[in-house]
């Protein structure tokens, strides 16, 4: 049984279709839409993608929302990580944004919260995945995507940036994998 993935991210999707192992993945048609982002937690706003693809394709879909929390922002930017420079602003001007308002060597976690949804059944659950690391003093690395240059994961004994780390490097560690794996274990075990 195929899933529909709720999202129009092109750097989740790739991290998704190498990530996922259990079954497959069926894009999101172009005429689903999917509902601003604006919950007040992460899994808020994965449920409203998950639920919106499952309703409209009338198949399971896995939707999920994912940032960053940073200790010296009261845990923002957070839900508002994609939009914490502007409502458009780019990956870059983001990025710049933490650069200047953390301060270098400051906790930072990666959050990710994973929706599934089955419509015929009605099945919802949850799964989340975390990674912990600390402000870079420069950016660093051309891999990954969004605040991954500044990003040190505390499990990353090399003081490698995320962004300087293999896809499989990233994926054994990072918010992404652990809430994806947590998915994979409860989905083939009830299948
Ligand atoms: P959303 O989940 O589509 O709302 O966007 C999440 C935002 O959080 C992205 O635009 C990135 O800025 C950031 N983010 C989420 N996951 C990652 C990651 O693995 N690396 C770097 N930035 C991320």
């Amino acid at each position: 049984m195929a899933l529909t993935l709720a999202t129009r991210n092109p750097h989740k999707l790739r991290e998704f279709a190498r990530l996922l192992s259990v079954t497959e993945l069926e894009p999101l048609a172009e005429e689903i839409e999917l509902p601003p982002e604006t919950g007040a937690t992460f899994a808020e706003n994965a449920f409203g993608k998950a639920r919106a693809a499952a309703a409209a394709s009338g198949r399971p879909a896995i939707a999920d929302d994912s940032g960053i929390a940073a200790e010296a922002l009261g845990g923002g930017p957070g839900v508002r990580s994609a939009r914490y420079a502007g409502e458009s602003a780019s990956d870059a001007e983001n990025l710049a944004l933490l650069i200047e308002q953390v301060p270098v060597g400051s906790p930072l976690t990666y959050i990710c919260a994973l929706v599934y949804v089955d419509p015929r059944s009605g099945e919802e659950r949850v799964f989340e995945g975390r990674c912990e690391g600390v402000m870079a003093a420069a950016p660093r690395g051309s891999g990954g995507f969004g605040y991954d240059p500044v990003f040190l994961p505390r499990e990353e004994a090399s003081g490698r940036t995320m962004a300087e780390l293999s896809d499989s490097e990233k994926d054994a560690i990072s918010h992404r994998g652990r809430a994806l794996r947590a998915f994979e274990e409860w989905f083939s075990e009830r299948a």
